[in-house]
């Protein structure tokens, strides 16, 4: 990218605000952070095949670029950065980074290869944007973990700065995903929020049992019959493993599927 080279010499401090489109007041609310720490912000916009277990979520994943487009402009992003996949990956690709402690439960439990595609696109991304800094949102807590690891790991000098999760006016968590609920199922999608909440009641009142915290939660989202529970835990806040009593801060993180559509949440719990 000329633009990277160019940069190197005369322009001030570079934000990069990685995405797959499909922008949202979560995405922008990253932008808005990218803004203030920086002088030149870019936004990559790419559908990464390589983090997709399943076909049909590739493809039904939600493709706005005209929007998306208009949506960089109104906030002045200076960058759009939205590269075909056969420029990304080459057809022999056979280089990849794999993360190998954060990775293994979770969303990498569940979908096997995920992390592999996010590094090795993050980090590609890295190497085109040459970013000072770059902003991930907080909603995706095991992805962010995994990539600050990544730059600690491999000294990629790159400052990641975690945006806050933005929410619907009633607590759903943003995502591109969430438009592809029908509206039941979007009104249902309101009980991961709601079982998150408790559980921080919970903390709040002394429980520190993590297996009483887990049953809670499960409890409050089988109201909803037909949400799948892919998984609740509550983890080490850094290193993602299992703890059974409350520590300083750990965190609740969620995955479920309502009408096959995936969506997690999560929430550190803090004592005191
Ligand atoms: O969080 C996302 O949207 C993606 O995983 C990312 C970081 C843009 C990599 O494709």
């Amino acid at each position: 990218m000329d633009w990277a080279k160019e940069r190197r010499c005369c322009l001030g401090r570079v934000a990069l605000v990685p995405t797959m489109g499909a922008l949202h007041v979560g995405h922008l609310s990253l932008i808005e952070l990218a803004r203030m720490q920086a002088d030149e912000v870019v936004v990559s916009l790419f559908v990464n095949p390589t983090q997709f277990g399943e076909v049909s979520d590739l493809t039904s994943y939600p493709k706005t670029l005209e929007q998306d487009k208009a949506r960089c402009e109104a906030l002045g992003v200076d960058v759009l950065f939205a590269p075909s996949a056969d420029r990304v990956y080459a057809p022999d690709a056979s280089v990849w980074i794999d993360e190998e402690q954060l990775s293994r439960g979770l969303c990498g439990g569940s979908r096997p290869g995920h992390f592999r595609g996010v590094c090795t696109i993050v980090l590609k991304l890295f190497n085109w944007v040459q970013p000072d800094l770059a902003v991930f949102g907080e909603k995706d807590a095991q992805q962010l973990r995994i990539i600050e690891r990544m730059v600690r790991d491999l000294n990629i000098a790159v400052e990641i700065v975690r945006g806050e999760i933005v929410r619907e006016s009633d607590g759903l968590a943003m995502s591109s995903r969430n438009q592809r609920l029908s509206k039941v199922a979007r009104a249902d999608a309101v009980v991961i929020y709601e079982a998150i909440e408790l559980a921080k009641k919970w903390v709040e009142q002394g429980e520190r049992s993590t297996e009483v915290l887990m049953q809670g939660v499960r409890d409050r989202l089988a109201r909803v019959p037909s949400l799948i529970v892919d998984y609740v835990v509550v983890v080490d806040d850094v290193t993602l493993e299992p703890v059974e009593q409350l520590g300083s801060s750990a965190l609740l993180a969620i995955a479920v599927k309502l009408e096959s559509v995936r969506l997690i949440d999560n929430s550190v719990l803090r004592l005191g």
